[in-house]
């Protein structure tokens, strides 16, 4: 079992997440963060921090295309340890519907 980061953290990027993973294993893209299934250690502190309600369980119905996805991109951006300012349109975006169509972008963030 793993957690998974999921469509709602597209164009919020929050990163209050990254704070109190005890295994340090968020990746971050230019605008959102992924798990590494394979480093997540299940603890599940992380699923009430995030103020977009974006980080589900992979027993959750239909969690494993999310599960691949956070996989794919775990593999190629950079780790994320320190908590940073969500992204400008964090409050205008939260809550939207099909924020993967509409805005992921493949990019690498930062790091940090
Ligand atoms: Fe990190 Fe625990 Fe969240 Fe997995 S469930 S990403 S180990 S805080
Ligand atoms: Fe994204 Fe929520 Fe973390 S919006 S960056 S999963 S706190």
């Amino acid at each position: 079992m793993t957690y998974v980061v999921t469509d709602n953290c597209i164009a919020c990027k929050y990163t209050d997440c990254v704070e109190v993973c005890p295994v340090d294993c968020f990746y971050e893209g230019e605008n959102m963060l992924v798990i590494h299934p394979d480093e997540c250690i299940d603890c599940g502190v992380c699923e009430p921090e995030c103020p977009a309600d974006a980080i589900r369980p992979d027993t959750e119905p239909d969690m494993d295309a999310w599960v691949e996805f956070n996989r794919q991109y775990a593999l190629v951006w950079p780790v994320i340890i320190t908590r940073k300012d969500p992204l400008p349109e964090a409050t205008e975006r939260d809550g939207e519907t099909g924020k993967r169509e509409k805005y992921f972008s493949e990019a690498p963030g930062q790091g940090g």
